[in-house]
């Protein structure tokens, strides 16, 4: 049975795979849905707010003939203390497949030890795969020109990463940058710098050292292909916020940090975005923003994902 818990649970010569479906469930969108989901049950148990990550889960769910499920987790027991054990047991009785979006990626880890079905991270504390392997597939799309989206084209490409290193989209890049043959560089106060447990799981993925953390944004950008930020206060963060967006501020993607990354630099956000803190208007609309295509492929990706692990095993 195979889960998507982190961004190197699929192996390097699996990511091919799930690139060609995510183009295949694009281009045949609303003519062709292939029913790999047909007659499966998935839950989505979230324990924070989602606007893209729900949404495109219940929407590909239901287009790949399966019926979803959305449980808050105040809905369910779990919410009273029920155990996660217990909950992954029983859900693991009904459900064919969850998606989970929570605090403790030891949560996450649980239920997929304990459940029996296939387990999605759909964004923990600590990392948030479905995001990332989506960015890439953008990439792709981006530099393959007509070819559509091909995995290798984001081999040797450098991504610049600002603003809070040590959240789970920036954690995420780190391991898919490895992944994907990309260099990754980051940039933001010593105090967001990436750490201990994602060095330690770079170290045991064998990606040890795979990136480089800097205090000064404008090194991090320079010859980078991309330029990626995140919310400065991500959920659960938000006692501290008054300190983070001061200390933040210096990390702030402008259009002329922008202009001292490689020339056709793209922009790229995983939204929410807050216009006039981690990001200017002028950039997050100007001509080199990716943002919407990012939000877009989240539904197309993570189709391909459902597929794959779908028919990995489970009820
Ligand atoms: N990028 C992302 O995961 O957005 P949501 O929080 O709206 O799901
Ligand atoms: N780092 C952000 C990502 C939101 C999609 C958060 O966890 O809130």
């Amino acid at each position: 049975m195979k889960h998507f818990l982190k961004d190197t649970d699929f192996a390097q010569h699996e990511i091919p795979e799930v690139f060609a479906l995510a183009r295949e469930l694009k281009r045949q969108r609303g003519k062709h849905a292939p029913p790999t989901l047909e007659g499966q049950s998935w839950a989505l148990i979230f324990s924070k707010s989602s606007t893209r990550t729900r949404v495109s889960f219940e929407v590909g769910i239901r287009e790949l003939g399966g019926h979803s499920i959305f449980l808050n987790q105040n809905d369910i027991q779990l919410g009273r203390g029920e155990s996660i054990a217990d909950t992954a047991r029983v859900l693991g009785r009904y459900l064919h497949g969850l998606v989970v979006r929570t605090f403790d990626h030891s949560d996450v880890e649980e239920l997929a030890r304990q459940g029996g079905i296939p387990v999605v991270n759909a964004l923990t504390d600590f990392l948030h795969p479905c995001q990332i392997y989506s960015d890439a597939f953008t990439l792709a799309e981006c530099w393959s020109g007509s070819a559509g989206a091909q995995l290798e084209s984001l081999k040797g490409k450098k991504i610049a990463f600002l603003g809070d290193c040590a959240c789970n989209v920036a954690n995420s890049w780190i391991l898919g940058a490895n992944r994907f043959g990309m260099e990754i560089s980051l940039a933001g106060p010593e105090c967001y710098a990436p750490g201990p447990e994602i060095r330690e799981l770079l170290k045991q993925e064998g990606y040890a050292g795979g990136y480089t953390f800097t205090d000064d944004p404008v090194a991090a950008v320079k010859d980078a292909d991309v330029v990626y930020t995140d919310v400065w206060v991500s959920m659960g963060k938000e006692n501290e916020m008054r300190d983070r967006l001061d200390e933040l501020q210096p990390y702030a993607v402008t259009q002329d940090l922008l202009d001292g990354a490689a020339k056709d630099a793209y922009f790229m956000h995983c939204l929410p975005a807050y216009v006039g803190k981690e990001v200017t208007r002028e950039v997050l609309e100007g001509p080199r923003s990716v943002v919407f295509d990012q939000a877009e492929n989240r539904l197309h990706v993570q189709k391909a994902i459902l597929s794959v692990l779908g028919k990995s095993g489970g009820r």
